[in-house]
């Protein structure tokens, strides 16, 4: 199958930090299909040779492990093209088309890596100049939308000239093995699906903590805040394959339709819940890793006295017959104490203990990165002998899978396996228009109340978890996250 890859915004920072290197190592492993060309669409004269040594600069940067030896990046460097655009030109789209119809590969692939403020026009433009047959795919990147009416905006210019199946949204976090060993974890086993309901699970617990800053994204990120950065998307995602229904087939619409009940049936945020169901914080200066950093407010770029969000915890419910009344907190922050994405679901205790000593509940901890693995917390024996009064005591032992261990050698990163299944049409982990839209009709009740009661987050300090009332949140439940445990 020959492929033309089209990256707009082909010398930006996704390009160069994210796309390349997925695509180096979707050639090393031998992935790409043979065939293709990549073309870089930017606004600087470059020839085809200038561009290979900009790209091979850039490796420089990359991990150790993930970079090419000389002669590797000559051979990939074959595949890689450049092409002048100025996306507001007409007739540069009709350059484009030319470019493409003179070889007239099997499938196009045309991924907006570009600034969010063109996707419209680059759009239109497209369409305009019928880039746009059967065999061409559009990808986008987020941030798709600020909130319901931006992303409906871009939805609405996608729609004019692509067909759903054509556009392809991203959200990386859906291309972490991890995210899809939650699938196969649920319905490729038939152990967890009968207990994973109401009756069973006590509360569900999903924590996306980085312990980077904004860095020098302090512009971007202070008109986004953590709300929009993480929540909407990917932690919506996660949210939605832990709490959907069985699909009937593994087909991407089957999975979508299921995620759209989801995010569909979950409570809606009032002016009163919010404040008392979401949490938003910014970090102060404070120690991370050992080392001093500074707050939020002496980053470069922040303006004077942000009142921008770089936290936010939340309660939440599901309310369908499944998930009635169990509690769904989200949480996610940046300066936090470790890099650590993880999902708990907590299950309830025995109805009827007969042991005495520990009344543990079971959990299953899903546990995203650094590490990718799954522990299921229970109850055994010690088998040291009855206790004084002549009662067996039980102690907490753990189960430990470690995914990347038992699959090393086969694991390919978010998105180079996103980057393949654009290529190769394969839909099920790109985000639906209507999810998308639905997360963000969600999510919009907490940007209004904010709005409205401008008073500053709650300060945290660098290198812990986030604001005390975090820990409220749950505690009101009477629960704890899982490093308070
Ligand atoms: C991006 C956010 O979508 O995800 C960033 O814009 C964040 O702010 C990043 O740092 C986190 O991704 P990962 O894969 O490192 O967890």
């Amino acid at each position: 199958m020959s492929f033309d890859l089209v990256l707009f915004g082909g010398t930006g920072d996704l390009a160069w930090r994210k796309l390349m290197p997925a695509l180096f190592q979707a050639w090393r492993h031998g992935k790409l299909p043979a065939g293709g060309r990549i073309l870089a669409v930017a606004r600087d004269e470059r020839s085809d040779a200038e561009y290979r040594n900009y790209i091979r600069e850039k490796f420089a940067g990359v991990d150790e492990s993930k970079q090419p030896s000389d002669e590797e990046f000559a051979r990939f460097a074959e595949l890689l093209h450049y092409r002048r655009m100025d996306l507001a030109q007409p007739e540069h789209y009709g350059g484009l088309k030319h470019w493409l119809e003179e070889r007239g590969a099997d499938t196009v692939v045309l991924f907006l890596a570009t600034s969010p403020h063109l996707f419209v026009p680059v759009v239109q433009q497209l369409g305009a100049a019928g880039i746009n047959g059967a065999n061409v795919r559009l990808v986008l990147e987020k941030p798709l939308g600020h909130d319901l009416a931006s992303a409906q905006e871009i939805n609405r210019a996608v729609k004019a000239s692509f067909r759903e199946e054509q556009a392809l949204r991203i959200d990386h976090y859906l291309g972490k093995p991890a995210v899809q060993n939650l699938m196969a974890l649920r319905f490729g086993n038939a152990l967890f699906e009968p207990l994973w309901r109401r009756e069973s699970i006590a509360n569900i617990q999903i924590t996306i903590a980085e312990s980077i800053g904004v860095g020098t994204r302090g512009d971007f990120y202070d008109t986004t805040g953590a709300l929009r950065d993480m929540v909407q998307n990917h932690a919506l995602q996660l949210l939605t394959m832990i709490a959907m229904e069985p699909p009937s087939t593994s087909d991407a619409d089957a999975i979508r339709d299921e995620k759209l009940k989801v995010l569909r049936s979950l409570k809606p945020f009032t002016p009163e819940s919010v404040a008392r169901d979401v949490v938003r914080g910014q970090y102060r200066a404070g120690t991370v890793d050992g080392k001093a950093v500074p707050g939020y407010l002496e980053e470069q770029k922040v303006p004077p006295g942000s009142v921008c969000e770089t936290f936010v915890a939340l309660r939440t419910e599901v309310q369908n017959w499944r998930w009635a009344g169990v509690p769904f907190y989200l949480r996610t922050g940046k300066r936090l104490a470790a890099r650590d994405a993880h999902i708990v679901v907590n299950f309830r205790e025995v109805p009827h203990p007969i042991f005495p000593g520990t009344h543990q509940a079971n959990k299953l901890v899903i546990k995203l990165q650094p590490e990718d693995g799954l522990e299921l917390h229970l109850l055994a024996a010690k088998g040291s002998g009855a206790s004084a009064n002549g009662q067996e005591m039980l102690s907490p032992v753990s189960l430990d899978l470690d995914f990347d261990k038992a699959f090393l050698s086969e694991r390919v990163g978010g998105y180079e396996r996103l980057l393949m299944d654009a290529i190769a049409g394969r839909l099920n982990l790109f985000v639906r228009s209507d999810e998308q839209e639905q997360a963000w009709r969600w999510v919009e009740p907490i940007l209004h109340a904010w709005a409205a009661e401008p008073s500053a987050p709650r300060p945290y300090a660098a290198g812990g978890w986030g604001p005390a009332a975090a820990s409220a949140l749950v505690a009101r439940d009477g629960c704890a996250w899982a490093e308070e445990q």
